[in-house]
């Protein structure tokens, strides 16, 4: 689903486009090759063109002692071109088959793009379901981006998965780029004992048969594909609801047995509280994953954030629950404006402490400030993420004090009325930088240009 940018054809045209009655692809000029990338030039080859995925169904098996996945991904898409031939994103593995709308269709791989080339070629507009069978042993991604290791990772008890910016595609095919959205149908088998985890709510209950145990998982809001998870391994959990009356699920590795409590206890009360500040919850369920795989870092996944390695604190829970506004429901057309996902989720780290009478928002903004002109800070522009550094801490603490230097600016009442018209009006869809700052000029009736000019876009630290 992309929330805009959709070609509007008439209907007539669409069904005669359509309608091309031949049995090989004919390389006319209204069928082509969908490009290898979705448009996002920091990132030429994430995610695809010519077509709108609207739904993934995974049917995952995964056995840990081999480290083997064995994967059925089934993908419902509508084609935006006419298209000869499709990519999709896929990372390792052997892929044994692909079918088009039933029928096997050709494909070839080079790199990371598995390109489908289906019998009949699609028309415009037309809806098409494309299944790929896969297996092998994944392979994490590395060194992108200046992060560690993240997509599908092994663990001694099952898989830990993280997939931010673009480690999707290291366990399953698709469009991996936040541009397009769609909702996620999970079957994952495991061996029977452990525990498998994914976005949304699970669906019926786990079913065990010949030692192995199927789980079956469903987001059915939009998302974005590296907030997909699926980790699974030994797990304690526990379910209930938020105060507010969402639906929460904490699960704990053996090793953070004693965390199970704090973590179901702060999400559900952040979780809530961020009700308040931001606007009504935009999924079916929250909660929170810790796993025994030292990552020293979070995700955010959709409806799960996972904690990595360590018991969260309510900063960090604060941050992840955040992102549930910033980032997942509005979404990234491209990654140079990360820092309307993490600038966000710090400055609600900051909001936390505030709420809690700790440091205010002030405080942690004066702090920040007085860091010396030379601090490498200064000289990263936060609205411009850099592809080889987009995590890059100007990002999350510039990017906050933007925030800050926008609430002094407006006052506290149009701030905060901002903020909720922001996720109400972008509520599951997609959002730029310039979408943004119109937004806040609009509502402030201010000029805000050299404001956030120079607290976006200048090598050098604010006046
Ligand atoms: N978005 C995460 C955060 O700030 C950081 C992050 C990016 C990450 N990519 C990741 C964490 C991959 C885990 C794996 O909360
Ligand atoms: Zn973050």
């Amino acid at each position: 689903m992309r929330s805009s940018s959709r070609i509007a054809l008439p209907a007539a045209l669409i069904s005669v486009l359509a309608c091309a009655p031949s049995d090989e692809a004919p390389r006319t000029a209204d069928h082509h090759a969908g490009a290898p990338g979705i448009g996002d030039s920091d990132f030429p080859k994430a995610g695809n063109g010519g077509y709108d995925v609207s739904h993934y169904w995974l049917v995952l098996d995964y056995v840990p002692a081999t480290k083997r996945l064995t994967g059925e991904t089934t993908i419902d898409a509508t084609a935006t071109q006419g298209l000869s031939s499709f990519n999709l994103d896929l990372s390792g593995f052997e892929v044994s088959r692909v079918s088009v709308n039933g029928t096997p269709a050709k494909f070839e791989r080079a790199g990371d793009e598995l390109t489908v080339r289906p019998g009949t070629p699609l028309g415009p507009g037309s809806r098409f379901s494309v299944k790929v069978t896969y297996a092998g042993v994944p392979k994490p991604a590395k060194d992108t981006a200046n992060l560690g290791t993240y997509g599908f990772i092994p663990t001694s008890d099952g898989a830990f998965v993280a997939c931010e910016p673009d480690g999707a595609k290291t366990w399953f095919p698709g469009n991996d780029h936040p541009a397009d959205k769609a909702t996620f149908d999970f079957s994952i088998t495991v061996p029977a004992g452990l525990t498998a985890l994914a976005n949304g709510e699970m669906v019926g209950k786990p079913a065990t048969s010949n030692g192995k145990t199927t789980y079956r998982w469903r987001e059915g809001h939009p998302m974005v594909t590296y907030l997909a998870t699926a980790t699974l391994g030994q797990f304690t959990l526990r379910e209930g609801a938020t105060a507010g009356g969402i639906k929460n699920l904490a699960a704990v590795d053996p090793k953070f047995r004693s965390s199970l409590d704090t973590v179901y206890n702060l999400s559900a009360e952040i979780t809530d509280y961020w009700t308040t500040v931001f606007g009504p919850y935009p999924f079916s369920s929250t909660g929170g994953i810790v796993d025994n795989h030292s990552a020293g870092y979070a995700l955010e996944n959709q409806t799960k954030p996972l904690y990595g390695g360590f018991a969260p604190e309510e900063g960090i829970i604060s941050h992840e629950l955040a992102h549930q506004w910033f980032g997942n429901s509005l979404s990234l057309r491209r990654w140079r404006d990360l820092w309307l996902n993490e600038g966000f989720a710090t400055y609600a780290e900051w909001l936390w402490s505030e709420h809690k009478g700790k440091s205010t928002a002030e405080a942690m903004f004066n702090t920040y400030k007085a860091r010396p002109e030379d601090h490498a800070m200064w000289k990263y522009p936060p609205g411009r993420a850099r592809p080889r550094d987009l995590f890059n801490e100007s990002v999350y603490t510039r990017g906050a004090m933007t925030l800050h230097a926008l609430r002094k600016a407006i006052g506290d009442a149009t701030f905060f009325h901002l903020i909720k018209t922001w996720t109400r009006d972008h509520r599951y869809g997609h959002v730029t930088t310039e979408e943004f700052v119109d937004l806040a000029e609009r509502l402030s009736g201010k000029q805000l240009d050299s404001l956030f000019d120079a607290w976006l876009f200048q090598a050098k630290r604010p006046a």
